[in-house]
């Protein structure tokens, strides 16, 4: 019997474990959970005799995918897999997949918790702005950006976008501004956010030169990646401009410095939380097992990321 085991730091939400149990037992195939670990040592253990592997932002390297010896897939349940080895898994022949959209809607909706904490003055009770008729730049028109954009219209704002592989066709069909470049997103917008994913080219590619073109009462949010902000440029602009404000659901290495100096003006979510709802936990947690089940079962390979 196909053992399947879902590795998460970060558990699902009970309902959707529920879920991907009924999944991966309606197939016929046994369900092991690895939830809440501490320590590398434990997935290494757990992994050992598992034919497939459910995970989120844990960690899957050459380690992990020589101590799994019947490993076949790894489904990430979400969108960024840059957690995963994708060179390694290949070489060990193990697929790879993500489950694209399936929890964007949850991270666009916090990209306006956000900002909604920040223009109210974390809730101080002091007089702050309004969303309505600002301008929201949407770096990268994916699954998330699309759907910040119809939440932003609801606000009232206008949307601009930048996408290197969208055309600008599909974003103006939206109703949304299609700009020429980063370069002019970050100009032309007093609000930018952030949703590309975390590649070599993207990696501390949201520089000082970019942020310090952002029109005056700029804000910042990041809920994609934590490595593609260059993190001594976001302090220095945090010093130099009193109007910038910084708003993440990633974490910088830097936060404890970040925190101290720039308070009212940044804020970071403790954990990642974009994603952690029980909506996209069901949605990404039953796509991911549905995966596994038919890629074992059928060999089919939609979704696959490594070659
Ligand atoms: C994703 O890439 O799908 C999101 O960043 C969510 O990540 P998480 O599953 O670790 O919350």
């Amino acid at each position: 019997m196909a053992k399947v085991l879902v590795a998460t730091e970060k558990p699902f939400a009970a309902v959707a474990v529920k879920g991907i149990r009924e999944v991966i037992e309606g197939a016929g195939m046994e369900l092991a959970l690895l939830e809440k670990y501490t320590d590398k040592a434990q997935l290494l253990e757990a992994v050992k005799d598992a034919d497939a592997l459910i995970i989120r932002s844990d960690k899957v390297d050459n380690e992990v995918l020589d101590a799994a010896k019947q490993l076949k897939i790894v489904v990430r349940a979400g969108a960024g897999y840059d957690n995963v080895d994708l060179a390694a898994a290949t070489a060990h022949q193990v697929v790879v997949m993500n489950t694209p959209g399936q929890n964007s809607n949850a991270v666009a909706e916090l990209v306006f918790g956000l900002l909604v904490f920040a223009v109210r003055n974390f809730y101080n009770g002091t007089s702050g702005i309004e969303l309505k008729g600002k301008k929201l730049g949407i770096l990268a028109y994916g699954n998330v950006g699309r759907n910040v954009a119809r939440i932003a219209k609801g606000f009232g704002m206008e949307v601009c976008a930048y996408d290197a592989f969208c055309p600008a066709s599909v974003i103006e069909a939206d109703g949304v501004k299609a700009v020429a470049s980063t370069a002019d997103l970050f100009k032309e917008c007093q609000i930018v956010s952030l949703h590309i994913p975390a590649t070599p080219e993207t990696k501390g590619s949201i520089n000082h030169e970019l942020m310090s073109s952002m029109p005056k009462n700029a804000i910042l949010v990041n809920t994609a990646r934590k490595e593609v902000m260059d993190e001594a440029g976001l302090a220095q602009i945090l010093a130099e401009r009193p109007d910038f404000k910084y708003l993440t659901d990633v974490m910088p290495a830097i936060h404890p410095e970040l925190a101290e100096k720039f308070g009212g003006r940044y804020f970071s979510t403790p954990k990642k939380m974009g994603a952690q709802t029980a909506e996209a936990n069901i949605n990404a947690g039953i796509a991911a097992a549905k995966q596994i089940v038919d890629y074992l079962v059928n060999g089919n390979e939609r979704f696959r990321v490594n070659k």
